[in-house]
């Protein structure tokens, strides 16, 4: 695992660009991995920028949703759909149609996490995989407990995450659906590259645990200790609880520029 400590997220979101872009000129139908919440947005703002000015294109990529709210009516604007069409997808050139999520509107859910690991595995797998965190250390939808080899299925919510996504549902947390469907961690480690953002202080225990503490269900997150390419991009306050930020500084200054991310 690479820990970079950035000066501020907008830096983090840089790098995180820089290495789709890195990926999408080897390979311009290379399988991308994409995230929700806040902490991708700033990668989303670059890509969408890169693509405005002509120095990047997405047109020939594809792309799958980490997770997907059960239940809200099609088209709602907090459906995950909705959300990275706002977020992203409108905003570069790539395929509304090579865009898929897990449709938590399907009528036989089990069926349809399913067809979702197929179609994953159908692509060729995802090449590089966007990650956030949740406060509690929740990886996609993956809430703490969840099996550390688990695949895509239907999960509830716990009411920390119901609360922190509130501000999304006019700030009540009983307008957050209940169930949600998410790759498991088990799917998320098969990604070749795994590139976590996260930021603030609000997630200083969840990064500190993911690069230094024991993995454990207890914090899904930390998981991702046992793939072999994952890179975790945080602002110092995100950082702010590691114990070995002198090391990664100094790993980090030393890297080839050969070597990216
Ligand atoms: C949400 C999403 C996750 C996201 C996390 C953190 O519930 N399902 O994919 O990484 O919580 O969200 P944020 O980036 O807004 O802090």
């Amino acid at each position: 695992m690479e820990v970079v400590i950035c000066p501020d997220s907008g830096v983090a979101a840089v790098l995180a660009a820089d290495a789709i872009d890195r990926l999408l000129r080897g390979n311009p139908q290379a399988v991308l991995g994409l995230a929700t919440g806040s902490s991708p947005l700033g990668v989303y703002d670059e890509l969408a920028r890169r693509t405005q000015d002509g120095t990047l294109s997405l047109s020939r990529a594809r792309a799958f949703l980490l997770d997907e709210y059960v239940g809200l009516p099609s088209g709602h604007e907090q459906s995950y759909r909705s959300v990275i069409h706002r977020d992203l997808v409108s905003r570069v050139d790539l395929d509304p149609a090579h865009v898929l999520g897990p449709d938590g509107n399907a009528t036989d859910l089990a069926r349809e996490c399913a067809a979702y690991e197929e179609a994953i595995a159908a692509a060729g797998g995802v090449d590089l995989q966007l990650l956030g965190v949740g406060t509690d250390g929740h990886l996609a939808f993956n809430e703490p407990g969840s099996s550390l080899a688990s695949r895509t299925r239907i999960k509830t919510l716990t009411m920390q995450t119901r609360q922190d996504n509130a501000r999304f549902f006019g700030g009540d947390p009983d307008a957050v659906p209940r169930h949600c469907l998410t790759q498991g961690i088990g799917t998320i480690l098969e990604a070749r590259h795994l590139v976590l953002i996260a930021s603030g202080q609000d997630k200083a225990e969840a990064v500190r645990q993911l690069a230094e503490g024991p993995v454990s269900a207890s914090w899904p997150a930390t998981a991702l200790q046992l793939h072999r390419h994952v890179t975790v991009l945080v602002d110092p306050e995100a950082a702010s609880g590691l114990d070995r930020r002198d090391q990664y500084v100094e790993t980090y200054e030393a890297k080839p520029a050969w070597q990216g991310l």
